[in-house]
């Protein structure tokens, strides 16, 4: 049962200053409502119980948004207003589900994934990467059907242009078992045109066996100096163990880049 669920959120947002110099883009409204919320929202209605940040010093300010207690709990007293009400009721639902822990130096998405170690329970755990936002559908309630039905390790994926397939980590194929569902033979982090086996993007879902921390403590830095989680699922491939790439249903907004962030909220403002 996958009932635990990490979101790293130390990344820096360099793609989205001037407003990260400031402000943690995980907070930044999207058509009114924190990205983080979408994020949130989708991991609850996916049978999600524990949701486990991985924060830094510099993204208190997420931790801060969760335990603001004592000024809702003021505001009400003096205006009794709905909304506030409903508003703290729906950020003490978000708090109880959450845990906190540390990533100090942004080394990487394969060592905040590290850091949640010790608080993972069972053999399998989902993982959403926020700047990844899908719509219409939900897309991790899907991944824990085909795990619950496969027994492996998921990651969510759409075919992306060839030409910027340097931005993704792209995988290949070894047997298609239907429509939307690959095996997975190889997967690359951010290949160049030339090294890229396909156009299948790796997209930030992932269902992952817990055996990835054993890899992950020995994992060398790849891309850009970083510690990558791309890098010890293909160990974990290579090893045999089952990964399967979903081709998920539903609308993919981007947003970690600054014209994907606009354009998100136009897009769900349609919605
Ligand atoms: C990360 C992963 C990459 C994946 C992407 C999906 O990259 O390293 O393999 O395709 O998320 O959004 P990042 O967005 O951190 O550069």
């Amino acid at each position: 049962m996958i009932k635990q669920a990490i979101i790293p959120l130390a990344g820096l947002g360099t793609r989205l200053l001037p407003l990260t110099s400031v402000f943690a883009k995980e907070l930044l409204p999207i058509n009114g409502k924190p990205g983080i919320e979408y994020i949130l929202d989708e991991c609850i209605e996916a049978g999600i119980t524990e949701i486990i940040f991985i924060i830094s010093k510099k993204k208190e300010m997420i931790k801060n948004y969760f335990y603001n207690d004592k000024f809702y709990k003021s505001l009400i007293k003096k205006k009794k207003d709905p909304r506030i009400i409903k508003e703290y009721k729906k950020i003490l639902k978000y708090k109880k589900k959450i845990k906190f822990v540390y990533q100090n130096k942004p080394l990487g998405t394969g060592d905040a994934v590290l850091k949640t170690k010790k608080f993972i329970k069972n053999k399998y755990f989902l993982m959403l990467l926020p700047d990844d936002l899908i719509m219409k559908r939900n897309c991790s309630k899907d991944m824990i059907k085909l795990h619950n039905k496969y027994k492996g390790s998921v990651m969510a994926s759409m075919s992306v242009q060839k030409n910027n397939v340097n931005r993704w980590g792209i995988y290949s194929i070894s047997k298609k078992l239907n429509k939307q569902n690959f095996i997975i033979s190889n997967v690359i982090e951010k290949p160049s045109t030339k090294e890229a086996p396909s156009n299948n993007a790796v997209i930030g879902r992932y269902i992952l066996n817990r055996n990835i921390f054993k890899i992950l403590k020995r994992q060398k830095k790849g891309k850009g100096g970083e510690i990558h989680i791309t890098d010890s699922i293909k160990t974990m491939i290579d090893n045999k163990s089952l990964f399967i790439g979903h081709k998920f249903s539903g609308k993919y907004l981007d947003c970690g880049s600054m014209s994907g962030y606009i354009n998100s909220t136009l897009e769900i403002s349609k919605l």
